[in-house]
């Protein structure tokens, strides 16, 4: 990622400090991982930290990256209010240089950020029967915010060709998203499980 780039991610959380609020957690990672009991998940560009918070809140053990100082003080600050902060590191980092090490996490979750070539990397950090769960905007003709990069959308079925080796597909959806983003845009989630 160039500076620019980072700078762009600053910005836009000073510009919408309401990406900063707490907001509830991924719904399909509500209904996956929910007792973590100590173990360890990753959350991929977490931003203020919505899902990494919540798996805190469940008991897991978590590392949150972003490039995004900001969104990491929102996330800490948040964490500290919700007597979690033992349970989550938050690491400012850029992804494009991020690999797990090998068979470190139970869970692994990106949501509304698409970087293929991470997941590629991550597949390698989960433990075996780990959850990996990625869900993140799609291609559609109805989507509201036309501006969005051809390459930062799944095409439908996407995500399935992705983990079509080595894992089982527990979940697939593609759907509409959450009522309180900006924008209506179609998405896709995806949970499946290391063999
Ligand atoms: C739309 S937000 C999603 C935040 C969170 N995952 C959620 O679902 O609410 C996208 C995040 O990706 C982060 N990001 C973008 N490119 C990144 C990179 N190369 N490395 C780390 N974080 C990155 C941004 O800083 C931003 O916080």
């Amino acid at each position: 990622m160039s500076v620019a780039d980072k700078e762009k991610w600053d910005q836009k959380y000073i510009d919408k400090p309401r990406l900063l609020t707490p907001r509830a957690a991924s719904e399909v990672l509500v209904r996956y991982a929910f007792k973590g009991e100590g173990s360890r998940a990753l959350d991929l560009a977490c931003g203020a930290g919505r899902n990494a918070l919540y798996l805190a809140e469940r008991h897991y053990v978590v590392d949150a990256v972003d490039v995004a100082a900001i969104a990491l003080e929102a996330l800490k600050e948040d964490a500290l209010q919700r007597g979690v902060a033992e349970s989550v590191d938050a690491v400012l980092q850029d992804l494009d240089a991020f690999t797990p090490k090998p068979e470190l996490y139970d869970v692994i979750v990106m949501s509304n950020f698409l970087d293929r070539g991470l997941i590629e990397r991550c597949k390698a950090g989960l433990k075996k029967e780990g959850l990996f769960i990625v869900e993140t905007y799609m291609v559609d003709e109805t989507n509201e915010k036309k501006d969005s990069a051809l390459s930062n959308l799944l095409q439908s079925e996407e995500l399935k060709e992705i983990f079509k080796d080595g894992f089982l597909v527990l979940e697939y959806k593609e759907f509409e998203n959450e009522p309180h983003e900006i924008y209506r845009m179609k998405k896709q989630s995806i949970v499946v499980k290391k063999l």
